[in-house]
């Protein structure tokens, strides 16, 4: 069956997906106002909250694992709800009262329970596919690594020290999580591909290679944009075997620290490069630059790393890198341009994304 398009009111719950400009301001805005709430917090209420973080992340997976999501589709009593999920009516008022202090539910006067839009991305036949983020950072092996994160052991990898063998190693031999991992990927693909398409020039005819582009979602929603464009998604072989069909997408199977395909105009490293120490992260761009043709642009996106920080995504996805790999990290520009020259690269242009990421555009130092 052909993949709908995703709209950004599938992917990120607004009708159009907004210029950078806008999304920086209204990003910006946001910050300032959680960072006023946290200022007037007196400190015993700031540290608290800080360590109650860990249960706002359980209640949430607790409430997906039992899926009230799905059941919860128009106000309810939480004791029917409870009956309808085949759970104590009493542990699920307790979860559904904190879910609703973050917005995922509320209750209403009459002490009904009602959905909110967060709720409705939560389900899992959402065409955002954000569940899978729950599934996946729910999972043992991810609170695991998070809990081994320590300010004396940096560098070495949390994940490989709490479950045995490094990230993508582990996935290899738990497949059905790395189908998860791969969905969830797939969510934050669909919205960078909506992002990049309003960011930058995509002209009519390009070749597109997605390194690292996991199941090929990210490429689909492009090409579903650029009908005259295609692409070839290019992952490890377990990776490769899950991706989506389309007449424009060949999927190539291979491993990056190897070589990537030649002969294609743009290439996407899209959340891989933060996955690498500095060292593995230069292989994977030297390898680019040598596959791509002359004049080729190479666009590594990446969550933002201001001198001052302020978004909580980007400070979250540092610290997730920081616990699932040994030694990948969210870079400022001045880190990823040193990466580019070591690669033979240089940095030409970054662009902030409505997603709040960078697109980073490397050339080659001397065009061909
Ligand atoms: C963090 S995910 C990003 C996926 C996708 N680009 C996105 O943003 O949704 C990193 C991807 O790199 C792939 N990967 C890891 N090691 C690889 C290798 N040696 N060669 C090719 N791909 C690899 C993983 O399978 C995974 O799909």
């Amino acid at each position: 069956m052909a993949e709908s398009i995703p709209t950004p009111a599938d992917v990120v719950g607004v009708a159009v997906m907004p210029p950078p400009r806008r999304s920086t301001a209204a990003a910006r805005l946001r910050a300032a106002l959680t960072g006023l709430a946290d200022r007037m917090a007196p400190p015993p209420v700031a540290i608290l909250e800080g360590l109650f973080g860990v249960l706002d992340h359980r209640v949430l997976v607790a409430l997906c694992d039992a899926g009230i999501p799905d059941l919860l589709v128009a106000p309810i009593r939480p004791a029917d709800l409870a009956q309808r999920a085949a759970v104590d009516p009493q542990h699920l008022e307790r979860l559904l009262r904190a879910a609703a202090v973050k917005g995922w539910v509320r209750f209403d006067r009459r002490g009904r329970v009602r959905p909110t839009r967060v709720t409705a991305f939560l389900r899992r036949d959402h065409p955002g596919g954000w569940r899978a983020w729950v599934d996946f950072a729910g999972g043992a092996e991810v609170t695991s690594a998070v809990a081994m994160l320590s300010a004396t052991t940096a560098a070495t990898d949390p994940f490989a020290a709490a479950n045995g063998a490094p990230f993508f190693e582990w996935m290899a031999r738990h497949p059905g999580r790395w189908a998860t991992f791969d969905d969830a990927m797939a969510a934050g693909a669909r919205m960078h591909a909506l992002a990049l398409l309003v960011a930058l020039d995509w002209p009519a005819d390009s070749a597109i290679c997605d390194i690292g582009g996991g199941t090929g979602h990210l490429l689909l929603t492009l090409l579903q944009h650029i009908p005259g464009a295609t692409g070839t998604v290019f992952d490890l072989p377990d990776v490769v075997a899950r991706a989506v069909h389309h007449e424009r997408i060949t999927a190539q199977a291979g491993d990056m620290f190897s070589a990537v395909p030649a002969g294609f105009d743009t290439y996407l490293l899209v959340n891989v490069i933060h996955d690498w120490g500095d060292d593995d992260a230069a292989t994977i761009l030297a390898n680019t630059a040598a596959a791509a043709t002359a004049g080729a642009r190479i666009l590594v996106v990446d969550a933002d790393h201001p001198r001052r920080p302020r978004d909580r995504i980007a400070t979250g996805a540092d610290v997730l890198m920081a616990a699932l790999t040994g030694g990948g990290r969210e870079r400022d520009h001045r880190a990823l341009a040193a990466l580019a020259t070591s690669a033979g690269l240089r940095l030409v242009a970054s662009t902030r994304l409505a997603s709040g990421d960078w697109a980073h555009e490397l050339r080659a130092s001397r065009p061909g």
